[in-house]
């Protein structure tokens, strides 16, 4: 079989009826075919995806291709651009040698072309429009992980949040938290923490430290309102950058926020069924972030939302250097696969690359352990979902080139974007209205009708090592402690991880 005659057999199964972003062009016996084209159909983004590859070998420049052709087909994206490399995305890309040499093996008739981008960042630090969201609406799971905490220190916090929902107490930033774990815990909260049953002094200082430690990260400028509306990062065709920027150093807010908000997509998309393309693709950079150090029961939640988000219309793509990065679970669930070049250098390299491939549907045409650690820069293994839900044949794909900038437009010219942008106007302001901290400052908050508060008995309860799991064990406590988990249980049915809406 001749060369071209393998990549139009490849290309034919990705022929499609309706939309699709045009990935690049078939590679066989490193034979570009500029006509077998390789498509990735807008109707099976919301099957999800993976983005992988070794530093340095092109993932951010098909994120950058596939963002600019949802953009043009009218489909919202967001991603995180890690290193500030995806601003380009802004402006107009630049003709030369080398994309002229890529459009014509690819079949494109290349034009520069800007996209339309709004910044935002995750509070005031960063060069987009600060968003925000509120501790109340991230809950105790989502909040556990960015501060670090043990299952321990998880159910103790879940056990703070539930008497502060009962007392009508807003938790909205992190003084809120605070001000009642310090409540809790003085002279005056003791019959309150008494009443927590669960809550040992000395697990609520823990929090209390971790919460210091996240305020000296900046945690302290995210935490708070106007709360970030999802409404704002599904207009038709836009392209939210969530530029990390000084972030760097605190990676577990990152991923934990972008859990969050698709928490908050699933609560507030309807029900979609199949629909021509998604409502929204969400790309989570760096996912290695996610899954490192994760809890159980965190875990279980992504796993969860990737799969329930699809039949709300969203798509999310994974990036990540090793695509065993991503635990099992949620790898099943992605779709499409994007391979950029593996490298095999040590035996770690070699499991996860001997893992990779098996991964793949059979291909007569490649041998796809060398296929993958032979690929050049800008070419990937590719395979996706078809339109009718099966996986296509196995390509070596050569990539279009983005038509936007590749690279940083830089920090500054982010920043006068953000400035002009719509977004800025609704979220520029912090805005500190009355919640628990305010509450608490001027009174203790009085207990919720019809529980009367309950005496203190005997001696206080004492902070000994090991106190906690003696309380945690007994009856009364373990009933307790079933009610407030199915109060969050409820409102995990609500809205996963646990994240509540907004209380107005
Ligand atoms: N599709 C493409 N078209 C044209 N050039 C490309 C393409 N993909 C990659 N390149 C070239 O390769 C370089 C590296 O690509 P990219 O920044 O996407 O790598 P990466 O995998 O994201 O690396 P890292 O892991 O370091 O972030 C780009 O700067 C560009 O010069
Ligand atoms: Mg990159």
């Amino acid at each position: 079989m001749l060369n071209v005659d393998k990549a139009q057999e490849i290309a034919a199964g990705y022929v499609t009826e309706g939309q699709a972003v045009r990935l690049g062009s078939v590679v066989v016996d490193g034979q570009v075919d500029a006509s077998a084209v390789i498509k990735l159909p807008l109707a099976t983004l919301n099957r999800h995806g993976l983005v992988a590859g070794a530093t340095g070998t092109g993932k951010t420049k098909t994120l950058q291709l596939i963002a600019e052709q949802c953009a043009a087909a009218g489909v919202p994206v967001l991603l995180a651009d890690i290193k500030g490399d995806l601003s380009g995305l802004a402006r107009a890309g630049e003709a030369g040698d080398k994309v002229a040499k890529r459009a014509k093996e690819t079949g494109d008739d290349w034009q520069p072309t800007a996209f339309p981008v709004q910044s935002i960042s995750l509070g005031t630090g960063g060069p987009g429009v600060p968003v925000r969201a509120t501790i109340t609406s991230f809950g105790p799971i989502l909040l556990s992980k960015v501060l670090g905490l043990n299952d321990t220190q998880e159910a103790t916090l879940g056990l703070i949040f539930h008497w502060a929902d009962q007392r009508g107490l807003a938790l909205l930033d992190l003084k809120d938290l605070r001000s009642v774990i310090s409540h809790l815990t003085s002279d005056e909260g003791k019959a309150d923490l008494k009443q927590l049953g669960g809550v040992s002094a000395s697990t609520a200082g823990v929090i209390l430290r971790s919460l210091s430690n996240l305020e000296a990260q900046g945690g302290d400028e995210f935490f708070g309102e106007p709360e970030l509306a999802v409404a704002d990062l599904l207009k038709a065709g836009t392209i939210s950058l969530l530029e990390v920027g000084e972030l760097h150093n605190k990676p577990a807010l990152f991923s934990t926020f972008l859990m969050w908000l698709l928490a908050e997509l699933f609560q507030e998309l309807p029900e979609a069924g199949d629909l021509d393309k998604p409502k929204l693709v969400f790309v989570l950079d760096e996912a290695h972030l996610l899954f490192s150090d994760a809890s159980k029961a965190f875990l279980e939640q992504i796993e969860q939302t990737v799969k329930l988000i699809r039949s709300k219309g969203v798509g999310v793509f994974f990036c990540t250097q090793l695509p065993t990065d991503i635990p099992n679970a949620v790898l099943s669930q992605l779709g499409a696969r994007i391979q950029h070049a593996l490298r095999a250098f040590t035996p770690d390299d070699q499991k996860a690359l001997a893992q990779t491939v098996k991964t793949y549907p059979t291909t007569k045409h490649y041998e796809l352990d060398k296929a993958l650690t032979s690929l050049g820069t800008g070419e990937a293994i590719v395979t996706v979902l078809s339109e009718r839900g099966a996986p296509t044949p196995v390509a070596w794909t050569r990539l279009r080139a983005p038509r936007s900038l590749m690279g940083t437009i830089g920090v500054d010219a982010i920043r006068e974007a953000a400035k002009a942008s719509e977004l800025h106007a609704k979220y520029a302001e912090t805005i500190d209205r009355e919640s628990a901290y305010e509450k608490l400052a001027a009174k203790v908050a009085p207990p919720p009708s019809g529980q009367p508060q309950e005496e203190p008995q005997g001696e206080p309860q004492k902070d000994e090592p090991g106190a906690l799991e003696k309380v945690l064990t007994s009856a009364p406590v373990k009933s307790f402690l079933r009610s407030a988990a199915s109060a969050l249980g409820r409102e995990i049915t609500r809205g996963l991880f646990g994240t509540a809406k907004r209380r107005r």
